[in-house]
C-alpha cells in the first residue's frame, strides 16, 4: 500500500513513521508512506502556499494553484483510490473506516493548514473528507499520522500475531478486555485466576464477559451500533 501526504510542515510527520510497528510495515514493503512538502510545487515568490481569505476575516487559506498542481503531479505517477483532506468538518473516522482503507491500493492525504483550504479544491479534487475527532487542530498533519498509523497496522503481514488486530477494541463494536503479563501477583494484587487456569474456552467466555461488561459501563452508545 503506498499513502502519499501532502504537508506545508514535513518535519512534524517524519517521526511517526519511522518507530516500531510502521518502520517494520515501510521495512518489509508492506507500506510506503511519501511525505510531499507542498511549497515545491507552488509557482509563487519566496515558495508561498497561502493568502488572505476573499470576503475578509481572520486567518490564511492555502491557495488551490499549489494543492492542484501537486496532486496533479502525483496523479501522473499513481492511480489514486481517495483523495482524501484532513479536515474537522469531515466524517468522523472510526475502526470501520480504518478497515474499509487498509484494503486499498493508494492514498493522497493533503493536510490544511491555517484557515483551511481553497473550497475549490474541496470541490474537484477531494474524494472523502475525514475528522480525527470534534476538536480544531492546528493542522491535518497528526490527523494524517493517526489515519496511516491506524490503517498501516491492519495491512496483512504487518502486524507480527494476524489475528491481534482483530481482537482489538471496536473490531466488533466492543471494547478489549482487560489483559495481563508476569508477575502472577504484584504488591498483592492477583492476576484473574481464569487466566491462569490453562482451559482456553473459560478464558475465551470471561473475556467476552469482560467485554460485554466494560462496554456496557463505559461505551453503551457501541452496543447500539449496526
Ligand atoms: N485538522 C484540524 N483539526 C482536525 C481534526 N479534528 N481532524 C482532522 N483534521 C483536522
Amino acid at each position: 500500500m503506498q499513502i502519499d501526504i501532502i504537508t506545508v510542515v514535513p518535519g512534524l510527520l517524519e517521526g511517526p513513521f519511522s518507530h516500531s510497528i510502521l518502520k517494520r510495515a515501510a521495512e518489509k514493503n508492506l507500506l510506503q508512506v511519501n511525505i510531499i512538502n507542498l511549497r515545491t510545487y507552488t509557482t509563487y515568490a519566496r515558495a508561498q502556499v497561502d493568502d488572505y481569505p476573499f470576503g475578509g476575516g481572520a486567518g490564511m487559506v492555502l491557495m488551490a494553484e499549489p494543492l492542484v498542481n501537486a496532486i496533479e503531479a502525483l496523479q501522473k505517477n499513481t492511480m489514486y483510490d481517495d483523495i482524501i483532506f484532513l479536515t474537522p468538518d469531515g466524517e468522523t473516522f472510526n475502526q470501520q473506516m480504518a478497515n474499509s482503507l487498509s484494503l486499498k491500493k493508494n492514498l493522497m492525504l493533503i493536510c490544511g493548514h491555517y484557515k483551511g483550504i481553497d473550497h475549490r479544491v474541496r470541490e474537484h479534487f477531494i474524494t472523502k473528507e475525514i475528522s480525527i475527532g470534534d476538536y480544531v487542530l492546528s493542522g491535518g498533519e497528526l490527523a494524517a499520522a493517526v489515519l496511516t498509523d491506524a490503517i498501516g497496522r491492519l495491512i496483512p503481514g504487518v502486524l507480527n500475531d494476524e489475528s491481534s488486530a482483530l481482537s482489538d477494541s471496536f473490531q466488533d463494536n466492543l471494547l478489549a478486555p482487560p489483559v495481563y503479563t508476569r508477575p502472577e501477583v504484584f504488591r498483592e494484587w492477583k492476576v484473574p485466576e481464569v487466566l491462569l487456569s490453562g482451559n482456553h474456552k473459560l478464558i475465551e467466555d470471561w473475556r467476552h464477559n469482560q467485554s460485554m461488561e466494560r462496554t456496557q459501563k463505559l461505551r453503551p452508545d457501541l452496543l447500539d451500533k449496526p
